[in-house]
């Protein structure tokens, strides 16, 4: 073994990433792409240097507290960091970073297939297909909503809120947005800035939730929430299923006060989400693949090895969370 840095590498990624692993570490590969334990992540932290796991790891306080002390850092595959438990790393002097970026333009292409997918009623449409059960043409059939000209809300307008209110835009929409704080005009791009989620619920006609899980955002869009989307929208989430209240909104596409969501994230994905969705014909319903591409991927991997590359080489990594 080699005075290289020893890396244990959660799931399977991309034979370009692992290859430069592979190159510039002591790789411990994930070949069969099995989700690790809890229990063999904390025993397998004895022999590695850091972490490199997806959002499918859990690593919580009870977990990072367990880790060997040799483990100087967690560099996630992944933007968003909800599985980690950050306050954790933080005491243990571990450094934990993030890949932005990379996946902007893939997560936005899912949130655009997800808004026309449950606008233009397409799961509902391939199921009719598939199952032999298309009979009849009329201009009263399989009739969705049209996105064009219609108000786009985006809920957390960092990257992946900018750039899909930016292909949007190609649907002439014209962009609202919520965030903490107000964008400069060039970010800005003529969007409408609301100083509270309540205003821009109101102003939405496709809703799109950007912003990330956290303790604060947890249930955001609950019953009181929904009450206030204009009667008929069109709710899209890629960001985390946890900032949905999953009963009110099940009510709300029953009562067709919502026409349709698009769901790429959901509580207690993968196996345990709430089966509601599953007897609505108006939901398009995605397996959590917003920033599924060959491209992104690789990019994702680079990037996570890139602040590895600057953590071991004793520099401040350059999506460093914590
Ligand atoms: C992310 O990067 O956060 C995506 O959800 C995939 O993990």
């Amino acid at each position: 073994m080699s005075d290289k840095p020893t890396i244990l590498v959660g799931r399977k990624l991309p034979p370009a990433v692992e290859a430069r692993l592979a190159r510039d570490y002591n790789a411990i590969l994930n070949t069969d792409d099995t989700l690790y334990t809890s229990e063999q992540l904390i025993e397998l932290s004895a022999q590695v240097d850091a972490i490199l796991p997806c959002h499918s790891e859990h690593l919580s306080a009870d977990v990072i507290g367990k880790l060997s002390d040799r483990v100087k850092a967690i560099a996630n595959f992944s933007v968003g960091y909800d599985h980690v438990d950050i306050e954790a790393a933080k005491a243990r002097g571990i450094i934990v970073t993030n890949t932005p970026d990379v996946l902007s333009d893939a997560t936005a292409e899912t949130a655009i297939l997800l808004m026309l997918g449950a606008a233009r009623r397409g799961s509902e449409g391939d199921r009719m297909v598939r199952a032999q059960a298309w009979r009849d043409w009329s201009p009263s059939f399989m009739v969705g909503t049209q996105v064009t000209g219609k108000r786009f809300g985006v809920i957390g307008m960092g990257r992946v809120g900018r750039v899909t209110a930016a292909r949007a835009r190609g649907f002439d929409m014209d962009i609202h947005y919520y965030n903490r704080s107000r964008l400069s005009g060039d970010l800005e791009a003529g969007a409408t800035f609301h100083d509270n989620v309540d205003s821009l619920l109101a102003s939405a006609d496709v809703l799109s939730i950007h912003c990330p899980a956290t303790a604060e955002t947890k249930g955001l869009l609950n019953a009181e929430r929904i009450a206030l989307l204009p009667d008929g929208a069109v709710v899209i989430n890629t960001s985390r299923g946890g900032v949905v209240d999953d009963d009110a909104l099940i009510n709300a596409l029953k009562s067709g006060k919502i026409f349709a969501v698009g769901l790429d994230v959901f509580n207690g994905e993968p196996s345990n989400i709430h089966p509601g969705y599953r007897e609505l014909d108006n939901v398009f319903l995605l397996p959590h693949i917003g920033s599924a591409t060959k491209e992104t991927r690789v990019g994702m991997g680079y990037r996570a090895l890139d602040n590895l590359d600057a953590i071991f080489a004793g520099k401040e990594p350059g999506d460093r969370v914590a």
